[in-house]
């Protein structure tokens, strides 16, 4: 079996759900807890086996490459102050020289197109995608579970979740055949955001996938989808008349930070999970919702 060594990761988006505060700011760079969506999705990637990650950016996302990056004043500032200890966090969060590449969506078209992007970075192998406005609050990771699965079937794989009915229409959402496994199927069919009357589950596309390199080939003539943008969606769909898919429902959260609200939830999920934080917050919220009008 290919072992899956390289990953896409699209942030060219707009953001457009979360305005004002992605004016100017990249969505990816929002905070939960204490550090930006984009470092848990990264160290996600790398805690599966990911070795090199391919980041899909576009103009006013410089706060990224800045982020994994040395920064020398400030490092001098910690060093001379004896701050050490945190020093030491920020380098050893630092991905090591060479393990991210960047290449730029000019325009933001589609997830399809920026997928497309990254297309002679990966190469002729399959590759992991993950979006970073889904989080994954799992152990082992979401990406973990998915190459576990991966190593015993091959082919394409992607993470779903349930979700109510009438929440489809906001995602992709998978038809499934034969089971293989607990929680793993065959797909039969996508569709990207249906109404719920149209939707063939209630199983969503939750932003991590394994794609075989097939893929880059139906996304260079892809057409537009849903919201006239180019759809990764429409291109499995093609793929998949080529190929096997499984879905994986996996074990542990997924949250869905593109919004304020699922992005409000991610904070509150991932500070519960943490054991410096978690007493005193469960402590606060439970004052806040007494005083709540
Ligand atoms: P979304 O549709 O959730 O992000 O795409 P968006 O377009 O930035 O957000 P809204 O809908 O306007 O609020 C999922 C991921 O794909 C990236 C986004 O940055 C996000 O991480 N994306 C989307 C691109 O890289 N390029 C695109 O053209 C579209």
């Amino acid at each position: 079996m290919t072992r899956i060594r390289k990953a896409v990761l699209p942030v060219a988006g707009l953001g457009t759900r979360f305005l004002p505060a992605s004016k100017a700011v990249p969505k990816e760079m929002i905070t939960v807890v204490d550090r930006p969506a984009i470092q848990w999705v990264i160290e996600e990637a790398f805690a599966a086996g990911i070795e090199h990650a391919v980041l899909v950016t576009g103009r006013n996302k410089s706060a990224i490459e800045d982020h994994f990056d040395h920064a020398p004043e400030l490092e001098a500032t910690l060093r001379e102050r004896g701050k050490e200890e945190l020093l030491n966090r920020l380098l050893a969060d630092l991905p090591a020289a060479g393990r991210l590449s960047y290449t730029r969506q000019q325009r933001p078209l589609g997830l399809g197109h920026a997928v497309a992007c990254a297309r002679d970075i990966i190469g002729e192998e399959p590759f992991a995608l993950l979006l970073p406005d889904m989080l994954s609050l799992a152990e082992p990771g979401h990406m973990s579970q998915l190459m576990e699965v991966h190593e015993k079937t091959g082919g394409n794989i992607i993470a779903v979740e349930e979700v109510p009915r009438e929440d489809t229409h906001k995602y992709g959402v998978v038809a499934i055949g034969e089971a293989m496994a607990e929680g793993v199927w065959r797909i039969t069919g996508m569709v990207e955001k249906p109404a719920p009357e149209d939707a063939p589950s209630n199983l969503i596309i939750s932003g991590r996938y394994i794609l075989q390199p097939e893929i880059f080939r139906l996304l260079a003539d892809q057409a537009p989808g849903a919201g006239g943008e180019i759809q990764i969606t429409d291109a499995m769909k093609r793929l998949l008349a080529e190929q096997p898919f499984f879905a994986v429902r996996t074990r542990g959260e997924t949250h869905d930070c593109g919004s304020p609200l699922g992005f409000l939830k991610a904070n509150l999920a991932f500070a519960l999970n943490d054991p410096a934080l978690a007493d005193d917050l469960r402590a606060e919220m439970a004052r806040l919702l007494k005083a709540a009008p």
